[in-house]
């Protein structure tokens, strides 16, 4: 049985991976470490920590901390890590770039170095596509050889990770792979992102506060087409390779929120354009050939379909969203769009 250090499991992305190689019927055990943040949440494994008891274990810990860190990874006799946890929110590097260079560059380096110490047989780094900055309307989407060329903290941050990992296997030979992704969505997303945020006020009749005139582009992944297209770069992603993960579905800001208000029968008055994200990127979008060549994924999941199927989730998990909308949140984000 292979052991599988997943790190900030407890958030979007890795807590549905978790789930994903649960469902998978993997001969995994699983070791989430995550330091629950306002965006780690333990409801969203709750049943799998239940169901699987001598598969999965659960560790809160901040994956700066070093010594934490490497016990558990000797202990574990770890043979895989993935690193899903990080600071992930654009607006909140904006206000806060220090914590993002700690956890997202600092707690990287932390878990390189117990890799490289433990012989770990493959790191995953999970990173995104805003590395590579923005695109202009007609530029040809990213390959993986686009320079870097971050303009968020957050995303300075995530370049400064994936360069580090990228010396660690030509320094050291540590054997690792990138993944760089576009924007998920999908079910357990905090209501802080685009898609969930709109879902959330829509249901409670509250503005929608759409950044500048929502011509900004986005190419959108079902978050379970990026666990797949995750776990097939685990098992079979050529060493020391990064692999663009992509959606093909590039869509404006604003016309995505208008397919939200239709899907629920709320008015379009409910959108209120609001002061633009400093140094906001205008597009992104994908070239995914790499891993649909050698690896043979593509995305499954119609927009059209994952969205509607992402604002029944919500519908139906309303104690969900309400139990992680905390009133330190709620004061956090009135304050935020109070100042736009
Ligand atoms: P998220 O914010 O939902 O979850 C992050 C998790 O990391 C949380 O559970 C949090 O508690 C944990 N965490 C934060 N700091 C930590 C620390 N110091 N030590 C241990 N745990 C810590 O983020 P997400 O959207 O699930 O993103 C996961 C990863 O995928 C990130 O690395 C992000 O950069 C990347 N990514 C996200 C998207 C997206 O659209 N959401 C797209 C591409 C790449
Ligand atoms: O592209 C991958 C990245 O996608 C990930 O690396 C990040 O972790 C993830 O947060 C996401 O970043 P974005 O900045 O693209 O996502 P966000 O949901 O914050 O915003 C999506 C778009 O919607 C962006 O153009 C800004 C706009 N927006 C966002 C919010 C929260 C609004 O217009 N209004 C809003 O209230």
């Amino acid at each position: 049985m292979k052991v599988c250090l997943v790190t900030g499991g407890m958030g979007f992305i890795g807590s549905n991976f978790i789930r994903y190689l649960f469902e998978s019927n993997l001969d995994f055990k699983v070791i989430n470490v995550d330091k629950l943040t306002y965006a780690g949440n333990p409801e969203n494994l709750k049943d799998i920590e239940e169901k699987h008891p001598n598969q999965y274990k659960f560790y809160k810990m901040d994956i700066c901390d070093f010594k934490a860190v490497d016990e558990i990874i000797l202990k574990n006799d770890v043979d895989y890590i993935i690193n899903f946890a990080a600071e992930s929110h654009v607006d909140r590097s904006i206000i806060n770039p220090s914590l993002f260079c700690d956890t997202n560059i600092s707690g990287t380096i932390s878990l390189l170095n117990s890799a490289k110490k433990n012989n770990i047989k493959k790191y995953l780094q999970i990173s995104t596509d805003e590395v590579y900055g923005s695109l202009n309307f007609n530029d040809a989407p990213f390959t993986e050889n686009h320079q870097l060329a971050p303009n968020s903290p957050y995303s300075a941050s995530k370049a400064s990770a994936d360069l580090l990992v990228r010396a660690y296997y030509k320094s050291f030979n540590l054997p690792v792979n990138i993944t760089r992704c576009s924007n998920n969505y999908g079910p357990y997303q905090f209501p802080e992102k685009l898609i969930p945020l709109m879902i959330n006020n829509s249901l409670n009749n509250k503005s929608l506060p759409v950044y500048g005139k929502g011509i900004n582009v986005r190419d959108w992944l079902h978050v379970k087409d990026h666990c797949k297209a995750i776990l097939k770069v685990l098992k079979e992603g050529r060493i020391g390779e990064i692999y663009n993960i992509g959606g093909d579905s590039e869509i404006a800001n604003i016309e995505l929120v208008e397919k939200i208000l239709k899907i629920l029968d709320k008015p379009q008055s409910l959108i209120k354009f609001v002061k633009d994200r400093p140094g906001h990127d205008l597009r992104y979008a994908m070239n995914h050939n790499k891993i649909t060549k050698e690896l043979h994924w593509k995305p499954d999941v119609d927009f059209e379909k994952g969205l509607k199927m992402t604002v029944d989730w919500y519908i139906s998990n309303r104690i969900w969203l309400e139990n992680i909308i905390t009133k330190e949140y709620l004061k956090f984000y009135e304050k935020q769009y109070k100042n736009r």
